[in-house]
């Protein structure tokens, strides 16, 4: 079931062209526990990688990719306003969403699009037009890599923040997903306040699941590049979060600096306004480069290799800091 030497461009959305010393797919929670009980697996270093579309490579992987490719779709409870259901964690993301517009499930519609795997929205709390994952994920099946054992978390245990949770941090590579269940509302909910979605879905028509997603999907092919035409992984960094003081003493400098204020006072900017700003729009170092329409986006043009990519996010992120004080960081995950 362990292959040797397979090449990564497929599995990762960059298109960078490096090698993994060890590969294996697995379709069931069984497998998966083989798989970790395996000498090749217990003696190297493993990565669980699910549709690719968050990771930059920079070198070949002296390791073992461990791919799911978890299908199926499970109902868990279903009550008058509400249903749970539970999706392999190998199961692509839009797919499931496109599931819940069409069965009238609502809650999903504005994470329309986004690219990779299901198991990858539990791990990175993707979000878009004021949703995340989070506020629709119930509970998280995973194994534990130590021990092969099974293990369940609700929502709750997971510390979900923007872009954050606990598998990132102190559980980082201690756990792979197999499983989420998601509770999504029978009853008609909508969520247009983030800025122009409302206005696209009334362009559409009537406001209902399906032009909601269509307004989405919409809008993220006017700005993002497919990652089959031009490699890319979304947004290359956060959207920094700085203190009220800091903004006010940016905001004399720069008063059309746009912002959102967060519950706790700390105010969110968007790092395309600071990229923009800097005059990086559609930059190219070697290979690499910003993307014409949204500069939160770096873009492979030509074969860039991981490093091409990473040399011009440090670039940026230097040249930001020295402009605005303010720091990036990466959303995209290095694997060196
Ligand atoms: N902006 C510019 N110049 C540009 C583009 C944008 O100045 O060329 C400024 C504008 O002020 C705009 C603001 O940036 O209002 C925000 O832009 P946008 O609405 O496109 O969203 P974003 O903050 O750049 C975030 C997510 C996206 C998500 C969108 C929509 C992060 C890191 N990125 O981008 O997620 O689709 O909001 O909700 O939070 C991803 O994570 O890969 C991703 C694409």
């Amino acid at each position: 079931m362990i292959q040797k030497d397979i090449s990564l461009l497929p599995y990762n959305t960059f298109g960078i062209d490096v090698k993994a010393s060890y590969f294996a797919s697995f379709e069931s929670v069984e497998e998966l526990q083989n798989l970790l009980k395996d000498t090749i697996t217990k003696d190297h270093p493993i990565f669980c990688i699910g549709g690719g579309s968050n990771l930059l490579f920079t070198n070949d992987f002296d390791g073992v990719i461990l791919h799911s490719i978890i299908k199926g779709y499970s109902i868990l409870e279903q009550t008058n306003d509400s249903i749970v259901v539970k999706v392999g964690s190998g199961e692509t993301w839009d797919d499931f969403v496109a599931l819940c517009v069409k069965n009238t499930w609502y809650g999903a519609e504005n994470l329309s699009g986004i690219p990779g795997q299901v198991g990858a929205s539990a791990i990175q709390n993707i979000g878009a037009y004021g949703v995340e994952a989070k506020d629709i994920i119930e509970q998280v099946e995973c194994i534990e890599i130590e021990t092969g054992e099974t293990c369940t978390f609700d929502v709750d245990e997971l510390d979900y923040g923007y872009r954050h949770s606990r598998f990132k941090t102190e559980w980082k590579e201690q756990y792979i997903i197999t499983s989420v269940s998601y509770r999504l509302s029978l009853s008609p909910h909508y969520n247009l306040e983030y800025g122009g979605l409302e206005a696209m879905v009334n362009a559409l028509g009537k406001v209902s699941l399906q032009t909601v997603r269509e307004a989405v999907l919409h809008i993220r092919n006017a700005k993002l590049p497919d990652p089959k035409v031009l490699g890319n992984a979304g947004s290359f960094f956060m959207n920094p979060i700085i203190t009220n003081e800091e903004f006010i003493q940016l905001q004399n400098k720069w008063d059309k600096l746009p912002h959102f204020i967060l519950p706790d006072n700390r105010v969110k900017v968007p790092a395309a306004w600071l990229i923009d700003q800097a005059g990086w729009k559609g930059k190219q170092i070697g290979a690499a480069a910003v993307h014409e329409t949204q500069p939160l986006v770096l873009v492979n043009k030509e074969n860039a290799s991981g490093n091409d990519i990473l040399h011009l996010a440090d670039t940026i992120t230097k040249d930001i800091y020295e402009k605005f004080g303010i720091q990036l960081h990466r959303e995209v995950i290095l694997i060196e």
